[in-house]
């Protein structure tokens, strides 16, 4: 019974008594649940003047799942994966690299942002894993993930194993972080991604989807590059969480799907998520 009706107590019958109680216990339970979040919108806001792409952390849990989900997807060992998440986390110089360019590039200004990446330490660990020669990604924007994946192709450089990336963006000033030793491992291809998916010829590894996020151009992507994947290629959806897409596709293309969720840390939005087919 809620405290209130339990204090106002024999003062009111007992059949109204539960009939208000109720949904005064539906309120606070929502609260529980929802409270938190929502304290935090307005002061991340003010904090960060980010309004939407937000930069957090994972909780540690999520961080662990994440490593066991990369683990299964490419069959290496989690301690491995999880080794190759702490890599990028603990990378000084993709650190100070990120914070400088947020900084000094381009027309937004953001501070304080907290990590740069989320989810996107899974692509991270899977290029790490896989040694892709060849990644597209569709959808750059400040280039979150194109920092990230090339500061894994140069360490996969580093150990023999070179690869290049490819990024696809309609907007000619998308990609304002894949700036000084990270812009060696890849480029920008400007324009409608799904003609510079066709014009492309390469043998891709790693795909990852996440331009125009209608279920219907997400799914033309796919259909595109189809054709161009390689027989170990991986496929990941940045828009899992919305289409089902990336499921159907991986189905129709005799793959296995997952669906990993993500969960940030101290930040009201609640997470998106990695959608990832494999062979
Ligand atoms: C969600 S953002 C990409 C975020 C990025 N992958 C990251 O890691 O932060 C989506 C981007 O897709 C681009 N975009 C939207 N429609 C597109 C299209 N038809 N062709 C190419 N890029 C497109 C937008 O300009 C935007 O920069």
């Amino acid at each position: 019974m809620h405290p209130i009706i339990r204090t106002l107590g024999r003062k009111i019958p007992v059949r109204l008594r539960r009939r208000i109680s109720a949904p005064l216990d539906a309120v606070r339970f929502f609260k529980t649940y929802l409270g938190r979040q929502t304290a935090t919108i307005l002061p991340i806001l003010l904090a960060t003047g980010e309004t939407h792409n937000f930069t957090y952390d994972l909780t540690e849990k999520n961080l662990r799942y994440l490593a066991e989900t990369i683990a299964v997807v490419t069959g290496k060992a989690p301690t491995d994966i999880a080794g190759y998440i702490d890599e990028a986390i603990g990378d000084s110089a993709l650190k100070r690299h990120f914070e400088t360019a947020m900084r000094t590039v381009g027309d937004q200004p953001l501070r304080n942002l907290r990590s740069p990446f989320g989810r996107r330490l899974g692509w991270y660990a899977i290029v790490r894993a896989i040694k892709p020669k060849v990644i597209v990604e569709t959808g750059v924007e400040r280039g979150h993930g194109a920092l990230l994946l090339c500061a894994a192709l140069l360490r996969n450089a580093a150990e023999n194993e070179p690869g290049r990336y490819f990024g696809t963006d309609i907007n000619p000033k998308a990609g304002r972080l894949l700036s000084g030793e990270y812009a060696s491992a890849g480029k920008i291809l400007y324009g409608d991604s799904i003609t510079s998916l066709k014009a492309l010829d390469e043998t891709i590894d790693l795909f990852i989807n996440d331009s125009d996020h209608s279920a219907d151009y997400e799914y033309e992507e796919f259909k595109v590059i189809a054709p161009k994947l390689s027989a170990k290629a991986i496929v990941l959806g940045d828009n899992a969480h919305v289409t089902d897409k990336l499921a159907l596709f991986s189905r129709e293309s005799g793959k296995r799907f997952v669906f990993f969720q993500e969960e940030p840390k101290n930040h009201w939005y609640p997470g998106a998520g990695i959608g990832i087919s494999f062979p």
